[in-house]
């Protein structure tokens, strides 16, 4: 076997076996495949799909590309989260918090940015000192002592998504569903979770531009955990706009703060909050009645123990709380400016994904593997779609550390803030739940 016959058959559209599926992950995790091998056949998958069968064996090669955590020994149902990618997507440095404050434990590895989507890994190591890299002893022994560990993808722990991960963010190849399915559940196997809460994005910002092939990467994620026996659920969510008001890495964070404070929570945020939160709560077998359960969210909102939690888990992780404390510490960027509206009626379109580009241009996210981000800039909107703007009111600030960077998405963002004289509905954040 050869990895130029494994293209081949891709190439022509032809059904790969496991022996084979096996032979890349494997000669590609420790090196011998090559990235312009890896690559040549991840695009032949792109554009020619995969079965179901061939779906699942990739998931379960890349599972087993490494460790597979065992986090029996709490001795309590640990429920992982992972969402399908979006634009202003800050639930996890959210809801996490939040779970872990209701004590049902967090064992969570998070991703960096992909596309012109964000990361949470991006997004905590905004935060001064946060360490995202932890050995799989601290991993553990920090979910033990505080009930939360959020890291990136340094353990080994399915090493093979790791580097597919971030050449199919290289390639242009992000947005497939036996891509995304494989990627996202072989993380879950090798993490230890007993059961999955997902969050399937759909919409304009969301590789699953509509709601058919949301329905079918959501099936095939819980087929795949069926049969690894980690019960799935899958949640699908608007991203048609960003979601809540800030997009690019500090924005972000300081946007989960204040919504943790619970002095400011923008509603579709909260909804997509509560409801992975109650669904979360649900599989821990801690309430079966998920408005109930929205309700204990609330109250350890209400009541600070989530923003506890957070700080918490940033103090133990070696972040500088006082950021947390006071997030007017965190640098700003150098240009902060607003754009105005020209004309007066409804907001009716503000495309997620233009944004999220337009976020990736100023600094937030990166073009190629190498690229360093810039936490401080990003775009925070003052409009979201359904709200009525007068002339000459501000739709959005832009973060930026470049003039003619700033001046360029000045021109793009009033173009994407589309108003019209019509009524327009807001956006409903909850499409559908698959279990
Ligand atoms: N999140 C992942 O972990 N993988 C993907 O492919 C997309 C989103």
């Amino acid at each position: 076997m050869n990895i130029l016959s494994i293209i081949e058959k891709k190439r022509d559209k032809k059904e790969l076996t496991n022996q084979e599926i096996e032979y890349f992950i494997q000669n590609y995790t420790n090196g011998k495949i090559k990235d312009y091998q890896a690559a040549a056949l991840i695009m032949a998958i792109y554009i020619n799909g995969m079965t179901d069968e061939e779906t699942t064996n990739l998931t379960l090669a890349m599972a087993h590309s490494g460790e597979i955590l065992d986090l029996s020994s709490f001795n309590k149902i640990i429920v992982d989260k992972h969402s399908t990618g979006g634009v202003g997507d800050k639930v996890s440095l959210i809801l996490l918090p939040l779970i872990a404050s209701i004590g049902i434990p967090v064992a969570k590895m998070s991703g960096r940015g992909l596309g012109f989507t964000g990361g949470t890994v991006d997004k905590l190591e905004s935060i001064p000192n946060y360490k995202v890299d932890l050995s799989l002893h601290k991993f553990e022994q920090n979910v033990e002592k505080i009930g939360i560990s959020m890291i990136s993808q340094t353990l080994n722990l399915a090493p093979a998504d790791k580097k597919i991960y971030s050449l199919r963010d290289s390639i242009s190849c992000v947005g497939s569903i036996p891509l995304i399915a494989s990627s996202i559940m072989s993380k879950k196997i090798a993490s230890g979770a007993q059961k999955i809460v997902l969050d399937v994005t759909v919409g304009k910002g969301a590789f699953m531009q509509n709601i058919e092939n949301a329905r079918n990467l959501a099936n095939k994620m819980i087929s795949i955990g069926k049969l690894a026996n980690k019960e799935t659920i899958c949640i699908l969510t608007n991203m048609d706009e960003p979601l809540g008001y800030s997009v690019g890495n500090t924005l972000e964070v300081i946007e989960a703060i204040q919504f943790l404070k619970a002095n400011d929570m923008p509603e579709d945020l909260k909804e997509v909050v509560l409801e992975l939160g109650a669904y979360m709560i649900k599989l821990a077998n801690k309430g079966d009645n998920i408005e109930e359960n929205k309700e204990k969210l609330l109250e350890k909102i209400q009541n600070k123990k989530a923003y506890e939690k957070f700080v918490e888990l940033v103090k133990n992780q070696e972040g500088d709380i006082s950021y947390i404390e006071n997030p007017e510490k965190f640098e700003k960027a150098k240009y902060i400016e607003p754009i105005y509206s020209n004309k007066k009626g409804y907001i009716y379109e503000i495309n997620a994904k233009e944004i999220g580009k337009l976020a990736c241009y100023l600094g937030a996210g990166r073009i190629s593997k190498e690229d360093k981000i810039d936490n401080r800039v990003g775009i925070i909107l003052n409009k979201k779609v359904g709200d009525k703007v007068s002339e000459n009111e501000v739709l959005a600030y832009i973060h930026a550390s470049n003039i003619e960077k700033l001046e360029y998405v000045k021109k793009e963002l009033l173009e994407i803030i589309k108003i019209s004289e019509n009524f327009t509905s807001k956006n409903k954040a909850i499409i559908e739940i698959i279990t």
